[in-house]
């Protein structure tokens, strides 16, 4: 099964990648920033529902000084320039019931958008955040602010230095399984919502929509397995 979800990516496709019931029990339509086109933007604006963000490798990160947004927040707040409002308001350890840290960071819109939220322009962000991945994975110079503005539209999200080992998050676990798909390190992922709910859509009816659409589903667990496995 693994095997097949490493396949899917390299071949472009989309895949479905559901974290641990003990975690968010959350399933994320998950597709390699490079393949992403403004119609993959559509089949997960319509078919998840979620947040689309795009989480980055975190050697990427760290070569690009792409940061946590806590930690700019915390930064911002005690300044002393008089943000009142963001003095104490950055996540602390506690406040997320699932895991010690969320992985969010900057959202962006490539320089070329025009506002950002079409189907166009955030496959353009996309791309672009795989093209500038890529570069940087090649040791090659990044001018980050040429490329893009922040605020936008497009969360990124910092995989934790050590992926797995570190944190469990999808944001890590698809870096997993784009290394091991030898895709660029940028990977799309939305959350999966039931319509009618307005919850999580359950594992069950996340397993469902893959075998009715031919896309491979995948767990965390397996995930792990694969990483544990590639560091003996
Ligand atoms: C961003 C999120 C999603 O849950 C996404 O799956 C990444 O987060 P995490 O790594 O915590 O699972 O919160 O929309
Ligand atoms: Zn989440
Ligand atoms: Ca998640």
């Amino acid at each position: 099964m693994i095997q097949d979800a490493i396949r899917a990516l390299r071949n472009g496709q989309v895949i479905l990648l559901y974290d641990y019931d003990n975690r968010e029990a959350e399933t994320d339509l998950v597709i390699a920033a490079e393949f992403t086109t403004p119609k993959s933007v559509y089949q997960l604006r319509r078919d998840a529902g979620g947040l689309m963000c795009v989480a980055i490798d975190p050697v990427v990160c760290s070569n690009l000084g792409i940061p946590y947004i806590v930690d700019v927040l915390r930064y911002a707040g005690n300044s002393g320039n008089g943000f009142k409002s963001i003095e104490s308001i950055y996540e602390k350890v506690g406040d997320i019931p699932y895991d010690s840290k969320s992985s969010f960071s900057l959202w962006v819109n490539h320089r070329k958008t025009y506002t950002g939220i079409t189907d166009v322009d955030r496959s353009l962000t996309i791309n672009k955040l795989a093209e500038v991945t890529h570069q940087a994975m090649n040791g090659n110079h990044v001018n980050f602010g040429a490329e893009f503005r922040s605020p936008g539209h497009v969360p990124l999200l910092r995989a934790a230095p050590n992926l797995l080992k570190d944190r469990k998050g999808q944001t890590e676990l698809s870096i997993v399984l784009a290394r091991a798909a030898g895709v660029t390190p940028a990977m799309v992922m939305c959350e999966m919502l039931d319509g009618e709910t307005g919850k999580a859509l359950s594992k069950k009816d996340a397993m469902e929509y893959a075998r009715k659409h031919g896309l491979v589903f995948v767990e965390g667990k397996d995930v792990e397995e694969l990483f544990n496995s590639s560091m003996n």
